[in-house]
């Protein structure tokens, strides 16, 4: 039987690693020109890093968690997100000593959800956090710097930015209170699912797929009717921001984000383009978290966006190969192979050779991969000491010496 890789994990090269790359190149120079330093955290930590963080009664922790028992008892899980090692991070290399701290990685998550376009069980996030400001400031930093990323990666997509204000802490208590009473008298209505998260995760059910929970919740208590005048004033700020920007946005009070660590703005990017796993970017701020985990009491803002979505949304990129192979007839010249490849490595010039002396062969291969030139070795080129460059479009062949093919390459556009 074929070895199978495990589900919901998929290998990358060719057009999708370009891809995976360009991002990541994009993404690099984003950070540093806005002064992001790089983090990369291991892939897994002691599960209770995640458990109450991300909600006890969430998703990813009720479901999704890929945890394990090490040989010494420790219970540890891949890391199904990274705003929570950020912080461990941070605490544990005294990087909050200097505020504000701002910090970005690129890595790899894993959440044993159902595998599906869009939807893995190991993908890869695009992360960026800045610590220490309570300013809107830093919101509209945020959001302009998303929507900056992600119009330099896929310019022609149409992505639309949904933002929220779930206040303080204390204003979401409230609010979920009211939801719970609210969703109690409509249980006869709701889907098994909501019904479930009525008394211990009443939020969720507002973004519920099932029509029926869709109506309900529709007419659900909304949360800006819980908003202090601080955080209406805050919300306030991040809108003029983003209209002083020109970045359209869609205002959702139904968008309250799938962890429980958040609170006051949120905020994604969505995309028509993907069918139903359509966030390519959340985030929001997370006040309270870093205190809880044992770092100052300092506010926390931050987003993510998954490489693998905003890959989908991607041209695929041609990868360009060799323009310059080499074919040799016998392998009684490899004293004269050997000679071209040191000369060619030492100049850095990128060229290919199949490993086969047979020239039809090599021929054939670069004739396949488009190649615009061949070195050839025979008889002739050993005895005589040279080589022949043709040039395989026009069929013209040159003979060289060894050190004229290094200016007769770079005469030539290729
Ligand atoms: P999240 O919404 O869970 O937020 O994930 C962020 C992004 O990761 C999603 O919008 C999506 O593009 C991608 N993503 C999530 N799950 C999967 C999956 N199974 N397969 C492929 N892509 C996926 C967070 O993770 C927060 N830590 C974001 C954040 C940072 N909030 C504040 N700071």
């Amino acid at each position: 039987m074929k070895i199978k890789p495990v589900r919901g994990t998929h290998d990358l090269f060719g057009s999708n690693l370009a891809k995976y790359n360009e991002i990541s190149k994009i993404v690099s120079k984003y950070a540093e020109k806005s002064n992001f330093i790089e983090l990369k955290t291991p892939i897994f930590e002691f599960t209770n890093l995640f458990t109450k963080p991300l909600g006890s009664q969430s998703d990813v922790v009720l479901k999704e968690m890929y945890t394990f028992k090490d040989r010494n008892e420790d219970l540890l899980t891949l890391r199904p997100e990274y705003t929570t090692p950020m912080i461990r991070a941070a605490i544990t290399n005294n990087l909050f000593n200097e505020l504000p701290l701002k910090l970005y990685g690129i890595g790899s998550m894993f959440r044993r959800e159902r595998p599906q376009k869009g939807r893995y069980r190991q993908f890869n996030q695009i992360n960026f956090e800045i610590f220490g400001s309570n300013d809107s400031i830093v919101d509209i930093e945020l959001i302009v710097l998303a929507n900056v990323i992600l119009k330099s990666i896929i310019p022609n997509s149409n992505i639309k930015l949904h933002i929220n204000s779930l206040g303080k802490k204390e204003n979401l208590i409230n609010y979920k209170d009211n939801l719970t009473k609210y969703f109690n008298e409509k249980k006869s209505q709701l889907s098994l699912e909501s019904i479930e998260k009525i008394n211990t995760n009443p939020l969720r059910i507002l973004d519920s797929k099932s029509e029926n929970d869709i109506e309900i919740a529709n007419k659900a208590p909304i949360i800006h009717e819980f908003l202090s005048d601080e955080s209406i004033t805050h919300f306030n700020e991040i809108k003029y921001g983003l209209d002083f920007y020109g970045i359209d946005y869609i205002e959702d009070p139904k968008l309250v984000r799938g962890l429980d660590y958040y609170c006051s703005t949120v905020f994604e990017f969505k995309t028509n383009e993907l069918g139903s796993q359509d966030t390519l970017l959340g985030g929001g701020r997370y006040d309270g978290l870093i205190h809880k985990l044992g770092g100052p009491d300092i506010a926390g803002i931050g987003w993510a966006a998954g490489i693998e979505r905003i890959s989908l949304l991607m041209e695929n990129i041609k990868i360009n190969p060799c323009n310059l192979h080499i074919a040799i007839t016998k392998e009684d010249y490899k004293d004269h192979l050997i000679k071209i490849i040191k000369y060619l490595n030492r100049n850095q010039i990128s060229f290919y050779w199949n490993y086969k002396y047979n020239l039809k062969k090599s021929l054939s291969k670069a004739n396949l991969s488009n190649a615009n030139y061949a070195i050839l070795i025979g008889e002739n080129e050993s005895k005589n000491n040279f080589y022949t460059v043709k040039n395989l479009i026009t069929g013209e062949q040159s003979e060289l010496n060894i050190d004229n093919i290094k200016d007769f390459i770079n005469d030539k556009s290729w």
